[in-house]
């Protein structure tokens, strides 16, 4: 029978005979707008209880991830963001809808790249059909700019039965968490997407909008 630990995790274990096993990896996560807070222009403001929905498959299988439409606080539903940890590049296929893909890449001082500083951001406008392209070393989110669930593939990999599909392993999201986000949120006006910049980040060296308006 399937009962729950009742862990934080809450993953489900099998009971044989009065013996739990758990198992070892769960493929799909969900991302809480509690979780959301975080990196929010606008953490105050209302929004769904998930952002966005994950199934890891890893480099073989693929992950999908799907997001939901709408803003929060004027922003785009997106997802948390993150660095790679090690030279780590992946792609993504947008399957359905539209939307913008943030990258960003430190300034490295002493061999330890700052948070707080972009060496260069750019922002790339995606729709059903395209491919991204994150390289090593460049942060990453996608936002759903759309009115349907933007859905994507990508080939991140899944480092094993002890890694997390919220969280994997390969990720630094801390960097993005201490900066409450990237250096730009994508926020709507008069229905379409604005930049918006992020005034915690020092400095921005070099930038590509991808022709989207910037306040
Ligand atoms: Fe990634």
């Amino acid at each position: 029978m399937m009962i729950f630990d009742g862990g934080p995790s809450i993953r489900p274990a099998l009971s044989i005979h009065g013996t739990i096993l758990f198992m070892a990896f769960e493929p799909f996560a969900s991302r809480t707008h509690e979780k959301m807070k975080d990196v929010l222009m606008h953490p105050e403001a209302m929004g769904p209880a998930i952002h966005y929905y994950m199934i890891r498959g890893g480099k073989e299988k693929r992950n999908v991830t799907v997001w939901e439409t709408g803003t929060v606080g004027g922003e785009y539903i997106k997802t948390y963001g993150h660095y790679h940890i090690g030279e780590l590049d992946e792609t993504y296929k947008i399957v359905q809808g539209e939307g913008v893909a943030l990258l960003q890449k430190l300034v490295v001082e002493d061999g330890v790249p700052v948070p707080s500083r972009v060496a260069e951001f750019r922002a790339i406008p995606v729709k059903a059909g395209d491919s991204v392209y994150m390289p090593a070393g460049y942060g990453h989110l996608v936002v759903n700019t759309g009115k349907e669930w933007l859905v994507t593939m990508d080939n991140s990999p899944v480092a094993g039965p002890d890694d997390s599909a919220s969280m994997p392993g390969h990720a630094d999201y801390e960097s993005v968490k201490k900066m409450r986000g990237f250096a730009y949120y994508v926020v709507e006006k008069n229905g379409a997407p604005l930049l918006v910049k992020n005034a915690l980040y020092i400095e921005v060296q070099k930038t590509d909008f991808g022709g989207l308006a910037v306040e």
